[in-house]
């Protein structure tokens, strides 16, 4: 349910960045191009993954790096940590000749693996870099590699062992089990945690301030609850909302329409009429939210999230409800008509809630 939510709100944001660059080119106060400059230029920067972090920096000192894999989910820093260390090591200019970097967008099927990562791989390295502790090695990023399929895996495998005197590999994805075997058994590896909410509020308020944005009460905590973990969500939400509105003073309800997520208010209000048993009331708001074009499956999932983390409703009538929206998300899934679904999981919610 999570990842269709992200595809979504993706969607949305790209179209309203469109639109916003036709009607406001000017005073647009982030820069177009996605939340790089906010990407932090040193490991020690990089913010919740202290034992990555730790790790990596004992590693620096030596600058004797292993093959590393990073997995993790998107947004926790693993693209960041992986151009930080090869920045630390080689310096702005070495790094244009010792490192290269491969993600989704590139072709990376077998012939790739075949020919550019064998012949990056392959070649001798030059002279070192002065200040910097450019060890004799180069480094290829394969960034989301875990999409790469399991034939170019496997060539990459033989490429690694050949070439692993002067070439190291970070394996960057979000699904380790993807990776096969023998090439995570290479690895050095290291798992990224998704962010908590403090330590999202910091890193949005600090980029918000080196932007010259004012965050208002509730819109960091807006940016985190609709991200789930991932930094860069809700740093693009931010950017999103700022060129969308044209304002340097950001609030939780521009964030929220940005993310193309229901109301908070709607979704307590219907969390109420249910714990009173006042299914109609409850419905009413329901169907006022599908009017204004919300998808059904996005007011289900900020359902079931408010009253998971609702402490005042028993695990057991959580697990009643949760049960339901699970089948309406597989029923939605497959075609089935919008109100019906939620009139079902309105009402098994009435039937839980209420039972007190
Ligand atoms: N742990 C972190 N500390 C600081 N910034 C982070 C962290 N994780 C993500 N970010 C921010 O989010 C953006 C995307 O992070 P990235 O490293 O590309 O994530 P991924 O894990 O998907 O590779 C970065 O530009 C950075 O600003
Ligand atoms: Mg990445």
């Amino acid at each position: 349910m999570y990842r269709r939510r992200c595809h979504e709100s993706v969607e949305y944001t790209a179209d309203i960045s469109c639109i916003c660059v036709i009607h406001n080119p000017i005073t647009n106060p982030i820069a177009s191009p996605p939340p790089t400059h906010s990407r932090p230029r040193t490991i020690g920067d990089v913010a919740h993954q202290d034992e990555v972090v730790r790790t990596l920096e004992k590693a620096l000192e030596t600058a004797n790096m292993p093959h590393m894999l990073f997995y993790g989910p998107p947004g926790t820093g693993k693209t960041t940590c992986a151009l930080a260390i090869c920045r630390q090591l080689f310096g702005p200019e070495l790094f244009k000749t010792r490192v290269l970097e491969l993600n989704a967008s590139d072709e990376r099927g077998i012939s790739v693996v075949r020919n550019k990562i064998k012949g990056f791989a392959s070649t001798a390295v030059g002279a070192p870099a002065v200040g910097y502790p450019s060890p004799p090695y180069k480094i290829l990023i394969l960034d989301e590699a875990d999409s790469m399929t399991v034939d170019a895996q496997s060539a990459l495998r033989r490429t690694m062992e050949t070439h692993s005197k002067v070439t190291r590999f970070f394996i960057l994805c979000n699904y380790v089990s993807r990776i096969i075997e023998p090439i995570a058994s290479r690895c050095a590896k290291f798992r990224f945690k998704p962010l908590g909410g403090d330590v999202m509020h910091e890193r949005l308020s600090y980029i918000a301030s080196k932007e010259g944005i004012t965050l208002a009460p509730g819109a960091a905590e807006a940016c985190s609850s609709n991200s789930g973990g991932d930094l860069r969500k809700a740093i693009t939400l931010l950017q999103s909302a700022t060129r969308l509105f044209g304002r340097t003073e950001i609030s939780g309800a521009d964030i929220t329409a940005v993310a193309g997520a229901v109301e908070q208010s709607d979704v307590d209000k219907i969390i109420s009429a249910c714990r009173r048993d006042k299914y109609d009331e409850a419905m009413c708001v329901t169907d006022s939210v599908l009017k204004h074009g919300f998808p059904a499956l996005q007011l289900i999932s900020q359902l079931i999230e408010s009253i998971v983390e609702n402490s005042e409703i028993s695990d057991l009538q959580k697990s009643a409800v949760a049960l339901r929206c699970a089948e309406a998300d597989k029923a939605l899934v497959d075609g089935a008509d919008e109100s019906l679904q939620l009139a079902a999981v309105v009402s098994v919610t009435c039937v839980a809630l209420a039972a007190n």
